[in-house]
């Protein structure tokens, strides 16, 4: 992709991005649906539904050889990340959408054989957009956003991670995840993985940790973090799969290997 079509691939997605948030916020306060789907607590409403089709709709229309993978199952059965895939959730945080009624984001990540290559993560209730372009630095609302600060430790950082990783599980041990919320400096738990990875490229989190994503929760946020200087591997330090769910470690590069080593993987069951 050159310079310029990629630049016009970014505006084209930035205003569809923009108008599906604005369409939210009109839907939101009419009556929805709301359903469940692999469990009690995980939501899914007809907004989620209309817009992702809202965007099937338009990158079929407009870019017939892009594919499109969205967490609600109107996009392609995309096998391999050949040429350009969208990768899309229509709304990440739908139980705060639901509950709250703010703290969601739409997440669109744009890949090119694998390679991302464009990132928009849309805060909606917040109207503030982060994005990037590789190689080309990430921005919030069009400010560009510096590098990530070089003094975090361990002891001053603060991690994003959901009830999953703190809870007694079979997967985590107790006393390990213990030790390490004493001894960093906090914990926060927003409920939306796509705020959360943007949270940690504006370097107001220090990283966020969790057992399980999905490609659409994550293929917008790794583009935006790496580009300040942030990393993203799974809990035991090995490459994302782009096109699979599992665990996710997305941090300042100062504490990544440390929180794998020290932590991540001696409380891995
Ligand atoms: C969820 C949110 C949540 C994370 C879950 C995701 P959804 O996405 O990102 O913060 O903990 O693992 O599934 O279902 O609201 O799009
Ligand atoms: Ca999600
Ligand atoms: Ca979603």
């Amino acid at each position: 992709m050159n310079t310029s079509s990629r630049n016009e691939l970014f505006q084209q997605a930035k205003q569809w991005v923009l108008e599906a948030g604005a369409n939210i916020r009109t839907q939101m306060i009419q009556p929805m649906e709301i359903d469940t789907k692999s469990n009690a607590n995980d939501l899914v409403t007809s907004v989620d539904k209309k817009t992702e089709q809202f965007f099937v709709e338009r990158i079929h229309q407009h870019y017939p050889d892009h594919q499109l993978l969205g967490e609600e199952g109107y996009g392609d059965d995309v096998k391999e990340l050949t040429g350009v895939t969208w990768i899309i959730d229509p709304i990440d945080g739908t139980m705060n959408f639901v509950h709250q009624k703010r703290n969601f984001a739409i997440s669109v990540g744009i890949y090119q054989d694998a390679v991302g290559e464009i990132g928009l993560i849309y805060d909606v209730m917040n109207d503030v957009l982060y994005h990037a372009l590789r190689d080309e630095g990430a921005y919030r609302n069009g400010e560009k956003l510096p590098q990530l600060k070089p003094d975090v430790t361990l002891e001053t950082t603060v991690l994003g991670m959901n009830h999953y990783m703190l809870c007694p599980n079979r997967l985590l041990d107790e006393q390990v995840m213990h030790q390490l919320v004493k001894k960093i400096r906090g914990v926060r738990t927003y409920g939306s993985a796509a705020i959360e990875f943007a949270y940690v490229a504006e370097g107001i989190l220090d990283g966020y940790a969790v057992m399980r994503l999905s490609p659409w929760d994550f293929a917008a946020g790794m583009i935006i973090v790496h580009e300040v200087g942030g990393l993203t591997t799974n809990l035991t330090g090995n490459a994302v799969d782009m096109l699979q769910s599992g665990s996710i470690l997305v941090s300042h590069p100062n504490i990544h290997q440390q929180l794998i080593e020290e932590y991540f993987i001696k409380a891995k069951k």
